[in-house]
């Protein structure tokens, strides 16, 4: 393993060179790869002295170097612990590097690798050494072009970043050559070499510019490709139409691979996909997969600008990349289908991920001050925290002042790499709101909650709010938070007294105003902001059932289900105000998908946040009887709400259709708690005659949970009909290791000798042992095995794909929370991990944080 450092942002310095222009070619051989890549260096210092050049290389065959063409004698490099140090460089001159690169044996899926047949790169953050010796930082900005040679028959498709300059052909072999004029850093590079299938479509951009769209995929696929083409023109548009955005090349390219670490990457024209984000039909793509597809789609497309017009100037500005990209694509989601769905959606991801995040060993500020492995800190924090940060910057400065502070940001800064800094500028600036004690938000972790206090008196309503601000890991403490909160009074038929944004920045305040009667308080509407609020009485039923605000209706629905599954821990009873309201809820005339989410009930993961110290089984027994106990007290209105909305032939993905599936299945979930033969008797109709996969998958997770008998069937069906569809089968995987039933953690075992099951492909990792890890009942079994089986596989992967199995170990997060035994267990594990010979720094620093 090369040494472990920890980078610091305090120690942040100017590049001592500049690359300008970097010409690339590539040899694509069946066992190796010749790469050659001549810059134009330049040294940031005026001062005519020679000085050392040096490059970031990783596992890198070095074959010759020329300097201002002539070749260099050993003496006058050295490669050693990553770096390529270069001797006595003039200020200014051209650099020739040959190397050679093994992509066929590259299983860590960065840099050049094979997914398949197929040649693909990944480079974020630092993937670009393992190609070629390099500046590889994001502030070193260059024009590339790109010259790829390969065989003719084997790779007819040769793409990179750009647009194509030339083509040729030599015997069996061709080239093609791409020039990007765009300056961008290296991780932006990318390179696409195979036999392709593509769907072609075009767009006229608001100036007038017809762009060529092109989606490549496995041959055979082509017809799958057009939602994601959909979704890419919905976004083009969007940007255009919201921020004034443009796309400013001739061709944008979109390619498809079932290797890949992460969901897509944002390479300048030339984005590089999971497939399981592009590839989707009626027949095999669930309802959520379509949406998936829709945002990340429009996320890689939004970096266009945000990201790679105006990049980072260092990796702890990510998030004015990802946090500004992710709020982008949430609001494009929201104007294309559901706001109100939308938003709840958004802040549950948020709570089960974040908020988790936020209060574990790992916790770190959106802007992080340090880091071991940067392939780490692609988290929820920097994303979906940093997400709602911006999303606070547009309610403070609403809607009109926002766009006139982006526009002040794409002009001030385009072509540059800057920080997060320099983008609250921009805000402050045009917005003209002073953002400095904001700004913490950058700063800081852990996530803040509200007390909230309130009284009526002679007329008079009074709202106090105190800031409690967790201290650092380390005990420090931190500042008070600024930030919108949006209220509103009700009056005792739900209507408005009055709404306001609220601007909080100091530990107490006090609000109030003059009511004729006591008003009802409706408080973070929308979740104005990403806190979590503590209110010394509630009005959840009152809420749950009038609130006009959707987003603080299903809020304390949810909080009533919460207090609810606590009573029945605490003192095993069900509290019959909740079952009311929940009956309430079943006859209301909403909107079929918000009407879903007000029916769920919290998840196991929302309880245990909550436990002070955690033990799931309590949190399983309670659920299990809150859910008996409402299918068997509504089982009548469950099913005529089931059967008005099961239509097994309606194959659409319209709104309507979707929120159809959405309550059906979340009704049938709930009444095959009873276990009924005849309930059964649906799910299994479900199976075999629905035309869609969210029906199909939904009624399969039913069986798998409820019946032996049944979901064997079903489940053997599933595998015969989807077995050479790896898409498909990652969905098989994850139903079995997310099931419940006894002998689940023995299955997953086995399912690892499947035919079609491959440590390689990381979607198939995720899906068996990834959802394995979450799968609280058994993962953290009292007998040890659950952590014992996971810890063996991150030590496994961890010497196949370390950025796996860094992503494994964080199922371990938990730890510090967990009662004596099982803490007992996972210690034992986590040190077995830690003290593996040769383990990766991205395991390292996840493990060791965990334990300290
Ligand atoms: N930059 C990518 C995105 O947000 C994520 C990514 C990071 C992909 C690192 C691969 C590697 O969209
Ligand atoms: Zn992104």
């Amino acid at each position: 393993m090369s040494e472990i450092k920890e980078i610091y942002l305090k120690d942040y310095k100017q590049p001592e060179f500049k690359v300008s222009k970097c010409d690339l070619c590539f040899e694509l051989y069946d066992d190796y790869t010749i790469v050659t890549n001549t810059m134009n260096i330049e040294s940031s210092k005026k001062d005519n002295q020679l000085y050392t050049l040096k490059l970031n290389s990783i596992d890198l065959e070095l074959i010759e170097l020329y300097l201002n063409d002539l070749k260099l004698s050993d003496a006058r490099y050295s490669y050693k612990d990553e770096v390529l140090s270069v001797y006595n460089t003039p200020n200014k001159f051209s650099l020739k590097i040959k190397n050679k690169i093994y992509p066929q044996n590259n299983t860590e899926l960065e840099g050049l690798y094979k997914s398949g047949s197929i040649f693909c790169t990944q480079n974020e953050p630092e993937g670009f050494r393992r190609i070629t010796p390099y500046i590889d930082r994001p502030d070193v900005m260059a024009v590339y072009t790109t010259t790829i040679i390969a065989d003719k028959k084997k790779y007819p498709v040769l793409l990179s970043n750009g647009n194509k300059q030339s083509e040729n052909q030599y015997g069996d072999k061709h080239s093609v050559t791409w020039f990007d004029p765009h300056p961008k850093p290296s991780y932006l590079f990318a390179l696409v070499a195979g036999d392709l299938g593509v769907i072609n479509d075009s767009f006229r951009t608001m100036s007038g510019n017809d762009i060529e769209l092109n989606i490549y995929c496995d041959l055979g696929n082509e017809s799958k490709c057009f939602h994601a083409m959909r979704s890419l023109k919905d976004a083009m548009l969007w940007d255009e139409e919201k921020y004034g955005r443009e796309y400013d090349l001739d061709i944008y390219n979109i390619v498809a691979v079932d290797s890949f670490n992460m969901g897509a990457m944002e390479n300048k024209g030339l984005n590089i996909f999971n497939s399981h984000y592009v590839l989707a039909n009626e027949e095999l793509a669930t309802d959520r997969d379509f949406m998936g597809i829709q945002s990340v789609i429009a996320h890689e497309y939004f970096h266009n600008w945000t990201g790679n017009r105006i990049t980072c100037r260092d990796w702890f500005q990510l998030t004015l990349k990802e946090g500004l990209t992710v709020f982008r694509d949430q609001c494009f989601s929201a104007d294309l289908n559901s706001k109100e769905v939308a938003r709840i959606e958004d802040v549950k991801a948020l709570r089960e991920r974040q908020f988790v995040e936020d209060a574990s060993p790992t916790s770190h500020p959106i802007q992080p001050e340090s880091y071991i492995s940067m392939n780490n800190f692609y988290t929820a924090t920097v994303y979906e925290k940093g997400a709602e940060v911006i999303r606070m910057i547009h309610t403070l400065l609403g809607e009109e002042k926002y766009r006139k502070a982006t526009d002040l940001y794409f002009e001030s800064f385009d072509g540059q790499a800057v920080t997060t800094k320099d983008f609250l500028w921009a805000m402050s600036e045009a917005g003209k709101v002073d953002l400095t004690q904001f700004e913490r938000w950058y700063h800081q972790n852990g996530t803040p909650r509200l007390l909230v206090s309130e009284k009526y008196e002679n007329n008079k309503y009074i709202l106090r709010l105190t800031q409690v601000i967790p201290n650092t890991l380390e005990g420090q403490r931190q500042r008070v938070y600024f930030f919108p909160l949006k209220i509103a009074l009700l009056n005792e038929e739900g209507k408005e007294i009055l709404e306001e944004t609220l601007t909080i920045s100091k530990e107490f305040e006090e609000f109030s105003w003059e009511t004729d009667s006591k008003p009802i308080l409706s408080i973070n509407r929308d979740f104005s902001a990403p806190i979590i609020i503590k209110q010394e009485q509630n009005d959840y039923q009152f809420l749950s059932r009038h609130d006009s605000n959707s987003f603080v209706r299903y809020e304390s629905m949810h909080s009533f289900g919460v207090d609810t599954l606590e009573k029945i821990i605490h003192n095993d009873e069900i509290d019959r105000e909740f079952v009311d309201t929940y009956g309430y809820i079943l006859d209301a005339d909403l909107n079929l998908s918000f009407k879903a989410l007000l029916l769920e009930l919290p998840s196991v993961s929302t309880l245990m946040q909550r436990q002070e110290v955690v033990d799931f089984e309590p949190i399983y027994e309670a659920n299990e009887k809150l859910q008996k106990h409402l299918a068997s007290v509504y089982k009548d209105k469950l099913l005529s709400i089931y059967k008005n909305n099961h239509l097994p032939k309606d194959d659409s993905i319209e709104s309507l259709s979707m929120d159809r599936r959405a309550i059906k299945n979340r009704v049938l979930k709930l009444l095959s708690m009873l276990g009924d033969e005849d309930i059964i008797d649906l799910v299994k109709n479900q199976y075999d005659n629905s035309s869609t996969m969210t029906d199909k998958i939904a009624a399969l997770d039913i069986l798998e949970n409820t019946t032996q008998k049944e979901g064997a069937v079903s489940l053997s069906d599933f595998y015969q009909r989807y077995k050479n569809d790896t898409l498909v089968m990652n969905k098989y995987f994850a139903i079995l290791a997310a099931s419940e039933r006894e002998g689940t953690l023995d299955r997953v075992m086995a399912l690892q000798n499947d035919d079609v099951y491959d440590e390689k492909i990381p979607n198939l990792v995720r899906s068996l042992i990834g959802v394995f890890a979450r799968n609280y009942k058994h993962f953290h079994s009292k007998d040890g095995l659950g952590y014992k089986f996971v810890a063996d596989k991150i030590i496994e992967i961890d010497k196949i794909n370390a950025q796996m199995a860094s992503a494994l170990a964080g199922a371990f997060k938990i730890y510090e929370k967990m009662n004596e035994t099982n803490k007992k267990l996972m210690k034992a594990e986590l040190k077995r991990v830690v003290s593996t010979h040769s383990l990766s720094k991205n395991c390292y620093e996840i493990v060791n944080k965990i334990l300290t």
